[in-house]
């Protein structure tokens, strides 16, 4: 009977340290845009692959991205703004619901990261030209917030040879 009662009050502290520790990783999870921004990059159906092609390719040298691989695709709205092989067009400026997300791969299987450019100029996260810049981890944490309105990411992705910021044509011609 009192190993029982001891067995009890273990379990309930155990429990208790569960539900702290789920509860503090929940503060790290996406909300607000970020959350919005997530589930529209999980959300697969309806894009396009850049140059048709769903294969991974090796992140490139100038990429600001850490992880090994990559492959990127426009939504219905985006995919507008390319041409017949699937790069973007020259001087394309990209309409209002555009959505391009590239994903980051760690290794050739494991999906790491979601880095996407959401053209909508009404958010209160987007920057000058009307972009929200997402960056999320596949685990739905926030690597950097949109609320930061692209300040990591702008300068990189305004090199010349950009077209409204995108750089896989300059990097994979
Ligand atoms: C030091 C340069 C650099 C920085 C900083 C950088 N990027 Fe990129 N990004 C690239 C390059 C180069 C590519 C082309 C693909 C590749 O090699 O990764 C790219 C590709 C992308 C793409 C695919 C669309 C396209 O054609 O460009 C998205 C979306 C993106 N980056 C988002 C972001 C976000 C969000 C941030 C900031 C959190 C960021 N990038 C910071 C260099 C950078």
């Amino acid at each position: 009977m009192k190993s029982n009662l001891v067995a009890v009050i273990v379990l309930m502290f155990f429990l208790g340290g569960i539900l702290t520790i789920s509860s503090c990783k929940k503060d790290e999870q996406a909300a607000g845009t970020d959350k919005e921004l997530y589930e529209m990059a999980k959300a697969t159906s309806g894009f396009t692959w850049f140059k048709h092609s769903s294969s991974l390719l090796n992140t490139s040298s100038g990429s600001g991205h850490p992880q090994a691989f990559l492959r990127t695709r426009y939504n219905a709205v985006a995919a507008t703004m390319l041409d017949s092989s699937g790069k973007i067009m020259t001087g394309a400026t990209f309409p209002e619901g555009s959505l391009i997300v590239k994903e980051l791969f760690d290794n050739a299987t494991t999906l790491g990261r979601y880095a996407m450019l959401y053209k909508n100029p009404g958010s209160s996260d987007a920057d000058a030209k009307g972009w929200v810049w997402g960056y999320i981890n596949a685990d739905g944490s926030v690597a950097e917030p949109a609320s930061n309105k692209g300040s990591a990411c702008i300068s990189c992705h305004s090199q010349a040879g950009n077209i409204d910021y995108m750089l896989m044509n300059k990097y994979f011609p």
